[in-house]
């Protein structure tokens, strides 16, 4: 046996005439100790039926895509990536173009897209449909892509015409599998940068609170005064911490959001509970305040619920909540390294958050318009303008997400070059 006697094939049987050639293909196979595990297209089962292919595979052959995880507990991409080796012969036009275009609409087609092994291909057709502008095209893409083509030869077709687009013959395309069986044949993933690629690994060791979300601030048993934070931008602006690699405890108001994975969560109603929950958490490297944290309480709040007298006006008395931001941007001891706080404006964005910067001792201010049509609260993307002691930095509309990323990556780095 040759040093091929471990490797396995998958092949695809497309439907042509050359099919009953590829049964003699198999054999070969077979005869170098090379596994053959077929896949046949409705159309190849016209030409060559499954027991003859099982039979000479001496494997369980695959017609359908939907059946596959019942029938054989092996589903298509498994079944796409354990062979060493994808040959598709006969390659029918139908079958090139659907590999050229991307098509995944039967087993054959997906598992061809699936794949992360290299391709082989034997064509086999008429030399019209071969020599046809879309085939042409099609072929030209694949060979760029890097399937490899084993023929089509010359000769006389099983339509009595002469040309090329007969299929090679099976010790042709035996030769061409075991040069391409004698190189790597995992194809490389193409490049896809993760999206938190920019920051993994660049909090390592360092310890990160975060505010979120809105404070609920009592009026009675039942009622409270709120904001429209839906905490998104915080939990999201967490989990980039975390996956970073801080030690992250987020300090969340009432949202109707998951704890993030790997996050210590503190839940909190009031700002005051808040403010006693960061204190709590620190000292911490970074201090990131995106909860909207209520400015106002009630002066006290009812023991029973207040009860509505006919036509009276009610009031209540407001009294000012602590200024977590301020009391950490001021602090003496255990200041973090950075602190950050974020200005949700509705007009005249960076002149009030330039002074908010100043007022509470931030090193920077993540401001945004929360205005009329903004859709900010509750919203899925947010356009900020960050405010740092050096200028100014307007980011485009980006998912919250990303946003977080992105002012993680560049916490990060501005910790890192501080190196504080
Ligand atoms: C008798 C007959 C012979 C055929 N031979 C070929 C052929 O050699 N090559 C080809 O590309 N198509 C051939 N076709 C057309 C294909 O079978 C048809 O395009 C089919 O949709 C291919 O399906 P598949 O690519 O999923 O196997 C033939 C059709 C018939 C009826």
């Amino acid at each position: 046996m040759s040093g091929l006697s471990k490797k396995r094939v998958l092949l695809i049987i497309g439907g042509g005439i050359a099919a009953y050639k590829t049964l003699d293909l198999i054999r070969r196979l077979r005869e170098k100790g090379i596994a053959v595990r077929a896949v046949m297209t409705a159309a190849a089962q016209h030409f060559a039926t499954p027991l003859s292919v099982a039979s000479l595979s001496g494997e369980k052959v695959f017609t359908d895509l939907f059946s596959l995880t019942d029938e054989a507990a092996i589903g298509h991409i498994e079944l796409s990536r354990e062979a060493d080796l994808i040959v598709v012969a006969p390659a029918t036009a139908d079958l090139l173009a659907k590999m050229a275009h991307g098509l995944a609409n039967d087993l054959a087609s997906t598992l061809l897209l699936a794949t992360d092994k290299k391709i082989l291909v034997a064509p086999a057709m008429n030399l019209r449909m071969w020599l046809a502008a879309p085939t042409v095209r099609n072929v030209a893409t694949l060979r760029a892509d890097g399937v490899i083509f084993s023929g089509p030869g010359d000769g006389d077709m099983a339509c009595g015409e002469y040309g090329p687009g007969r299929m090679s013959e099976p010790l042709e395309i035996l030769a061409a599998i075991e040069a391409a069986l004698t190189g790597d044949t995992v194809l490389p993933l193409p490049a896809y940068p993760r999206a938190d690629a920019a920051v993994a690994g660049a909090l390592d060791g360092r310890r990160v609170v975060v505010t979120s979300g809105p404070t609920h601030e009592p009026i009675d048993p039942v009622r409270y005064i709120a904001n429209r934070s839906s905490g998104k931008q915080g939990h999201a602006i967490a989990a980039a911490a975390q996956a970073a690699g801080a030690s992250v405890t987020l300090v969340s108001g009432p949202v109707a959001l998951a704890d993030p994975a790997g996050v210590t969560t503190v839940h909190v109603e009031t700002a005051d509970e808040m403010r006693r929950a960061v204190e709590a958490a620190l000292p911490a490297d970074i201090f990131i305040g995106a909860a909207a944290v209520a400015d106002w309480r009630t002066a006290e709040t009812a023991p029973e619920k207040l009860k509505k007298a006919a036509g009276a006006e009610q009031s209540l008395t407001l009294v000012q909540n602590p200024d977590i931001l301020a009391a950490i941007g001021w602090r003496d001891r255990d200041r973090p390294a950075l602190v950050v706080g974020f200005a949700a404006e509705t007009e005249s964005l960076i002149e009030h958050a330039q002074k908010k910067r100043l007022a509470k001792g931030c090193d920077l201010i993540v401001a945004n318009n929360v205005g009329r049509g903004s859709n900010v609260f509750g919203g899925e993307m947010n356009e900020v303008t960050l405010i740092a002691a050096d200028g100014s930095e307007r980011w485009p509309s980006l998912s919250k997400k990303e946003v977080a990323t992105k002012l993680i990556a560049r916490l990060a780095r501005q910790l890192n070059e501080a190196r504080i």
